[in-house]
């Protein structure tokens, strides 16, 4: 994939959008690897990596996924869906703090990485946080260590949404 990003950093900051129509456009496998390699390349507690992804691409198990995550459609929709899980095992080093925070953080950075990259290649995501849990877990049969945090469809978008706005930054920062 090297050389294929055409897009600086400013520019994919500030230019995503939550994408929620895509084409039927497939994504191929080395796109999605890339991109899961750009969302590891975020920073981790300890460097420990605590997040797995997985990859889901029947077309079954994503209309499950959409309804888990309350028919929440286009999760289905996209040609790939990855569901972005912590994991306990890997951050047991750091105790309850790291299973209570540290473990989300991880992931949570690496959602970032992984829209942004995405949208650095031309391809929409939406970070999908609204899904019953545990029915997730049962769809993807995962491990007792492992914790859906975000389901993230990815394909190339089929709208262009303008910017949802911001609160006005002075509201939001501090100095001291
Ligand atoms: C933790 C989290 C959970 C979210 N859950 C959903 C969701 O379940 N469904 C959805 O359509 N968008 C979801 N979003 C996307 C937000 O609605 C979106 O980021 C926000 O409205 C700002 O729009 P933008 O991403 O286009 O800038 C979620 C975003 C985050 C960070």
């Amino acid at each position: 994939m090297k050389g294929k990003e055409q897009m600086g950093v400013f520019d994919a900051i500030k230019g995503r959008r939550s994408i929620r129509k895509f084409l039927s456009k497939n994504i191929d496998d080395e796109t999605v690897v890339f991109l899961l390699e750009c969302a590891n390349l975020a920073p981790s507690a300890g460097n420990l990596q605590a997040r797995d992804f997985i990859v889901v691409r029947n077309s079954e198990i994503k209309k499950e996924l959409a309804r888990a995550a309350y028919g929440q459609e286009f999760v289905a929709e996209a040609p790939v869906t990855v569901v972005f899980c912590a994991n306990f095992s890997r951050i047991a080093p750091y105790g309850k703090r790291g299973v209570e925070l540290y473990c989300i953080q991880d992931v949570s950075a690496a959602v970032e990485n992984f829209l942004l990259a995405a949208h650095a290649l031309g391809l929409g995501t939406c970070w999908v946080g609204a899904f019953d849990e545990e029915r997730v877990s049962e769809i993807l049969s995962l491990k007792d260590d492992q914790r859906p945090l975000a389901i993230v469809p990815i394909g190339y978008p089929a709208e262009k949404p303008k910017g949802r706005g911001r609160i006005d930054i002075k509201r939001i920062i501090a100095w001291i």
